[in-house]
């Protein structure tokens, strides 16, 4: 997730662009820059670290003139350095780009063929090439533009500004967010509205698969086909810090939202449906060395990793374990070679996940790091790196970093039991099928914010709350218990379903709500008895079923219900209404749901 913003106009556009790139920056900061065109050419001025790094170059290297883009970035491919930052400059075409080219492989070398030279690692740079091929045909930007997407797979919002017609600013959007801002003799293009909110109110949001060409006097947007599309203006009412949240009254609601395409971000240039196989990246494992699976990791990264047990176990039939990081390093593990020990970390900087690693690595395991975070310090002390692609998390508790480190679990489970024969073709075939569908299915389920609402006012007042599941929806339950106590500071206990028996069914009576994870598979009947015994002695309970269940409302107070999908994929769609209920029950009691009380978003002491 990058921010870019693009001007033209008759006002100096560095100012601006740097204006706008101070509110995006909550989107990525591993490197900022921009290009302005000046006399004939356009300067690029770009470098890593934060924007204060290029705020001081540019004091340096000024950038006058009144035409020009600018970018921050939150690294995908290729690590933060300077070479990577955007904009990138090829001939006369200098681009930047929020998203990922999933075909950028193939092109990448089809273009080094043709005598083409990279001067980054990023994806984005082949875009740069195509378009400037393009150009060298082309009657003008927009159409060289159009002919280069033709050629690109993925998400992505590009804008494009070329040294041969100055007076153009050509965007394109597929997944990623993409707006117009609309002024006196001036126009801009962002990203995000934050980003230009000061500087006009009057915007148009772009569709998906169009195309914008953006000039001083005004705008037009086409289709891929290069058809026309009328587009009505839009006036922001909103504040600025409200724009920063998407109109969301809180981050971590936002981010809520983001979870259907932050999954297909990670599903992203992974899955390859004509092999029925997936590719974790650059990782490659010799996995018929690999004897055991051992997870550590914290929190909700552990509840991840819990999952990732399940699906290991049942996809690849290796052995697994799963250990809390700062229990790891202290118990003196019985580890070596053999193991791969996967480090599942969000930030990529949690301490006792890093100590966890270090002692891994001592023993001579194979460490693999699952983290959101392109080379942060615990993707860079490992072995391999498998990156889920959710873009920054600003509310201090994980949403989509849990989604999508459980569609990087099931990539990995797929991966090793392909690898291992252990899951035949067409079983990864239909979980792969499965995977494609989830960021629609997971859309169908925020939709359903409403309801959740009225349950959490319903619920919100309980002193305490029992989250049950087995099998893995076990974790989930964890999961459920973590996140309503960590910003509502309800008390709350995650239980395996048919553990209830063994202590915490001497809590029930009518006072405690318990959310009950009951979707179809094979332990319903299970989960449906225990349901039952909470009822027995007066539980209220909540239960989140498969949509077509029409037994379960039977056995329950209340029901939420989820889309069909595999079983071994229905934590991802479990979770969202567990992850909503906590929100608004927080919300209703007015808590500081992004940064609550005594935590941190990442965890850098033991
Ligand atoms: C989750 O809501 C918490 N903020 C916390 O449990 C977190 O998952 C944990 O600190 C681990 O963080 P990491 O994934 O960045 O390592």
């Amino acid at each position: 997730m990058c921010g870019i913003i693009g001007y033209i106009g008759a006002r100096q556009a560095t100012p601006l662009l740097v204006g706008g790139l101070k509110k995006l920056e909550y989107r990525g900061y591993d490197s900022a820059g921009v290009s302005v065109f000046h006399e004939g050419t356009s300067r690029v001025v770009r470098c890593r670290g934060k924007l204060s790094g290029l705020e001081d170059k540019l004091v340096r290297e000024p950038a006058p003139g009144t035409v020009g883009i600018g970018h921050t970035r939150w690294a995908t491919h290729g690590r933060p350095s300077d070479e990577n930052s955007h904009p990138h400059k090829v001939g006369p075409i200098s681009v930047i780009h929020n998203g990922i080219i999933e075909n950028h492989l193939a092109l990448r070398a089809e273009l080094a063929a043709s005598g083409a030279q990279f001067s980054s690692e990023t994806d984005t740079e082949i875009f740069a090439h195509l378009v400037s091929r393009e150009l060298a045909t082309a009657p003008d930007l927009t159409t060289a533009v159009r002919k280069a997407l033709v050629k690109v797979r993925g998400s992505y919002a590009f804008v494009v500004m070329s040294d041969k017609e100055p007076g153009t600013l050509v965007a394109a959007k597929n997944s990623s967010p993409l707006v117009v801002g609309l002024g006196e003799g001036e126009n801009f293009v962002a990203s995000d509205v934050t980003a230009i909110l000061s500087e006009t109110r009057k915007v148009i949001f772009i569709d998906e698969g169009e195309i914008v060409t953006v000039k001083r006097e005004g705008v037009t947007i086409t289709d891929f086909d290069g058809k026309p599309r009328v587009r009505d203006h839009k006036v922001i009412t909103w504040s600025a810090v409200q724009a920063e949240k998407g109109g969301f009254k809180h981050f971590m609601l936002k981010e809520i939202h983001e979870q259907p395409r932050a999954v297909a971000d990670t599903l992203t240039g992974r899955v390859d449906l004509e092999r029925d196989d997936v590719t974790l990246d650059g990782v490659d494992l010799d996995v018929a060395k690999i004897k055991r699976v051992v997870f550590v990791a914290c929190g909700t990264s552990y509840h991840a990793s819990l999952v990732g047990e399940f699906l290991v176990e049942a996809l690849a039939r290796l052995p697994v374990e799963v250990d809390l990081a700062s229990e790891f390093r202290y118990r003196d593990p019985i580890i070596g070679p053999g193991d791969l020990v996967v480090a599942v970390s969000q930030s990529g900087e949690t301490l006792d996940t890093m100590e966890a690693v270090r002692e891994a690595k001592k023993k001579g395991a194979t460490v693999l790091a699952i983290s959101n975070v392109v080379e942060s310090s615990i993707p860079r002390l490992c072995d391999h790196a498998f990156y889920t692609h959710a873009g920054p998390e600003i509310g201090v508790a994980s949403t989509k970093a849990f989604t999508t480190q459980l569609v990087a679990m099931a990539l990995l489970a797929i991966y090793l039991g392909r690898r291992t024969n252990a899951l035949s073709r067409e079983k990864a075939r239909a979980l792969i099928g499965e995977l494609v569908q989830l960021p629609q299915k997971m859309r169908d389920v925020v939709e359903t914010g409403a309801q959740l609402q009225v349950l959490a006012r319903r619920y919100g007042n309980a002193n305490g709350f029992l989250f049950l599941g087995r099998g893995a929806q076990y974790p989930i339950a964890l999961e459920g218990a973590l996140k309503l106590k960590e910003i509502s500071y309800i008390h709350a206990e995650g239980y395996a379903a048919g553990e209830m028996k063994h202590g915490p069914i001497a809590l029930i009576d009518e006072t405690l709500p318990v959310v009950v994870l009951v979707p179809r598979g094979p332990h319903y009947d299970k989960v449906v008895s225990n349901l039952a015994e909470v009822r027995a002695r007066q539980g209220k309970v909540l239960a989140v079923a498969t949509k077509g269940d029409t037994e379960i409302g039977g056995h329950a107070d209340d029901v939420v219900l989820v889309p069909e999908t595999a079983v071994e994929l229905q934590p991802i769609l479990t979770v969202l209404p567990l992850q909503m209920l906590s929100y608004y029950v927080a919300d209703g009691k007015g808590t500081d749901v992004d940064q609550p009380r005594n935590l941190a978003k990442s965890v850098t002491v033991e």
